[in-house]
């Protein structure tokens, strides 16, 4: 909302929250304390804030003046009844489809922004549909392709924005509408139409090829340990035939964030739910892979650390679900720290963006152990050189670029020994760290044998 703010200076934009604590920090006058980091999105707030950007919580008011509105909601997977644990809890939509229903007086466009299951859009239609005051509603499907980190360039320079309507005069007319607010900064030919389906199907699917990309190089990631293979180097010999691409092959502890694992669980129902099981087990298995990724990695450190990591203290460098982001959900970080825990490690984290009190909530929220114990088993600190100071082994689970500009020898230099650092993100350079004299094990590449 804010690049349509800054690209469309005529239009006005409120964004509304119930949340009053959120929407005070978007008004924050320190750019600093936005809720989001997102690289160039402050100086973006900073131009249109005020001008033709409102943040409110005056919900009501911002759907009775609005001509279009976007509903942008959570879609987490649902955590009871039919459904728990891998279709999308719509509950947040149906209520705004609900408040909108209640409050609208004349005729309105509605977007769905939120990433949502194929044929959402009947429902919203349906209790858009039943308010008998006369009001007419157009719904419009505009998943969003941004990725965190580079949101803003993304947003500025799409691959492709896509608009998904109903193929009737009215609902043409609303895809126009929204066509010719991104034709203000994005060219024509990027700006794609469909039906509705279409469109609400094409971002789970995109979702669900991103994370089989990145789980189908991890899996050759743990041949390649076992083989002597490097995956970095299968990754470029295969990423240089252009039918496969370079983009998206890079081995990790795991892909994270707040849509990957959502989305193809919500896949994974919706094959279901139409009989599809091979279709269905296709897909959990992008799943499967990822959480075993995590595993293996937990379990390398383990038997390297001679089998027992209890009392021994651990230090991670990275919680944040990849670099230049403070957002952790689902972070493979949490699931590893999880399982060291299990085992009674003693955890350090440093992450240069992601604050304490998030951390200790990711790990609360697993309900492992009790929030004391997690208070006593990790702790956070502000510093890396700290963070590394007397641990056995150094984890990397975040690919921050601050990481490689580090003085490792002072920190080889602070570690018990044999000092290990395990490298969950191919980051770092294996000469030169064990020319330090590290054991250094690398995702794809594991640990140099003498
Ligand atoms: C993703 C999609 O890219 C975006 O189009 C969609 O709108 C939202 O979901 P995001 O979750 O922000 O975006 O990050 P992305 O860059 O896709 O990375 C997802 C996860 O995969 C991260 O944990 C990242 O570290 C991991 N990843 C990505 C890899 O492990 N290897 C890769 O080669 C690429």
């Amino acid at each position: 909302m804010a690049v349509i703010a800054q690209q469309c200076p005529h239009i006005e934009v409120t964004v509304v929250d119930l949340n009053e604590k959120r929407i005070a920090a978007w008004n924050d006058e320190n750019l600093e304390n936005l809720p989001v980091f997102e690289p160039g999105l402050g100086e973006i707030v900073k131009e249109a804030r005020g001008r033709n950007l409102f943040f409110s919580t005056e919900v009501d008011k911002a759907i009775d003046e609005a001509e279009m509105i976007f509903i942008s909601v959570n879609t987490p997977t649902k955590t009871y009844g039919k459904g728990k644990g891998m279709a999308a809890d719509l509950k947040y939509i149906e209520l705004c489809a609900r408040q909108i229903a209640r409050v609208s007086k004349n005729d309105k466009i509605v977007v769905e922004k939120s990433t949502l299951p194929v044929r959402t859009a009947s429902a919203i239609k349906s209790i858009l549909g039943h308010t008998g005051n006369g009001v007419k509603f157009e719904i419009l499907s505009n998943p969003e392709f941004l990725a965190e980190g580079t949101a803003v360039s993304d947003l500025l320079k799409p691959d492709r924005v896509l608009i998904g309507g109903d193929t009737t005069p009215e609902g043409t007319k609303a895809i126009s509408t929204l066509s010719e607010i991104y034709a203000h900064w994005v060219p024509n030919e990027r700006i794609l139409t469909t039906n509705v389906w279409s469109s609400e199907l094409s971002k789970l699917t995109a979702n669900a090829f991103l994370a089989q990309r990145v789980s189908s190089i991890n899996a050759m990631s743990e041949i390649c340990e076992k083989s002597g293979a490097d995956v970095n180097e299968v990754a470029k010999a295969i990423g240089m035939d252009s039918r496969i691409g370079p983009k998206f092959l890079k081995a990790s502890v795991g892909f994270g964030g707040s849509c990957f694992q959502k989305d193809i669980l919500n896949l994974v129902y919706i094959a279901k739910s139409y009989g599809l099981d091979e279709v269905a087990d296709y897909w959990e298995q992008v799943i499967i892979m990822n959480d075993h990724q995590k595993d293996r990695f937990v379990n390398q450190i383990i038997k390297t650390l001679y089998n027992t990591v209890s009392d021994k203290k651990i230090a991670f460098l990275g919680w944040a679900f990849k670099k230049d982001t403070n957002d952790t959900r689902e972070s493979a970080a949490i699931k590893v720290a999880d399982h060291l825990l299990n085992e009674q490690a003693q955890i350090s984290v440093y992450d240069p963006k992601v604050n304490a009190a998030q951390i200790y909530a990711d790990l609360d929220y697993l309900g492992t152990r009790a929030p004391k114990e997690n208070k006593d088993l990790l702790s956070i600190t502000s510093s890396p050189y700290d963070a590394c100071k007397e641990s056995h082994c150094v984890a990397i689970l975040t690919e921050w670029d601050e990481f490689k500009t580090y003085d490792w020898k002072k920190i080889y230099d602070s570690m018990l020994k044999p000092a290990v650092i395990f490298d969950g993100r191919a980051l770092l350079n294996r000469n030169e760290l064990e020319e330090l004299g590290f054991i250094y094990y690398q995702i794809g590449s594991g640990i140099t044998q003498h």
